[in-house]
């Protein structure tokens, strides 16, 4: 798998403008302005194939990137931000909570969180349905190069013995979009999924 090679395919407003749900889909969610975006951007080494922003809520659509034929990447909305319009926040939680339930091309949740700032409810909500489906977790610890390297160390054993008591297929990784790292690690993980 090389994840180099995605290309934007479309943003939809909801599954049903989704593509064709068949084959291997890998999502990207978190809290707004966790990383997701900038993350994905890292990950396939290209510097604007999501769109990225200082102001939290930027990705309200459903984007989805071919990796391959019937392998895909998509970026979610994120979730938890309070400053929009209470309909446009129903509009794509609704998005949100209708894709992680019902799409079947679903085979790997990458979850993004602040390293500074990890597992808040919502948060921990979507990791334990996660584990509840059987679907399996990539936490990134995002804007890892905030901290230094023995509090983000600390951060990812912090979060690993948070989530243990799951007993579920989740790995946790410190992440920086800016400085790479953890890029090669997930990039391995999410190669594995798509390539199931
Ligand atoms: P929404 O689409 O609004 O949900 O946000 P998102 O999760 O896609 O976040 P995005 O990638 O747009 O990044 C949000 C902000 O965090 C931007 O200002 C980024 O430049 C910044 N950011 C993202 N990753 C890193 C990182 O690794 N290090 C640092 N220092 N800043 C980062
Ligand atoms: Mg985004």
């Amino acid at each position: 798998v090389k994840l180099q090679q995605a290309s934007f395919t479309i943003s939809a407003p909801d599954i049903r403008r989704l593509p064709d749900d068949s084959g291997i889909e890998v999502a990207f969610a978190g809290r707004s302005n966790a990383g997701k975006s900038s993350a994905l951007n890292a990950l396939t080494h290209q510097k604007s194939l999501a769109r990225t922003s200082k102001t939290p809520g930027r990705t309200q659509l459903i984007n989805v990137f071919e990796v391959a034929d019937g392998q895909r990447l998509v970026d979610l909305p994120g979730y938890g931000f309070a400053k929009v319009p209470l309909e446009m926040k129903k509009k794509w939680q609704k998005a949100l909570g209708e894709y992680l339930e019902k799409r079947e091309s679903l085979q790997g949740l990458v979850v993004l969180m602040d390293i500074r700032h990890p597992l808040k409810d919502l948060d921990r909500d979507l990791i334990e349905w996660a584990a509840d489906s059987e679907l399996p977790v990539l936490v990134l610890l995002t804007k890892s190069d905030k901290l230094s390297q023995g509090k983000a160390s600390a951060e990812v054993l912090k979060v690993k013995k948070a989530l243990k008591s799951l007993n579920a297929d989740i790995k946790v990784q410190a992440f920086s979009s800016l400085k790479k790292t953890g890029v090669a690690q997930a990039t391995q993980v999410i190669g594995n999924w798509l390539s199931a």
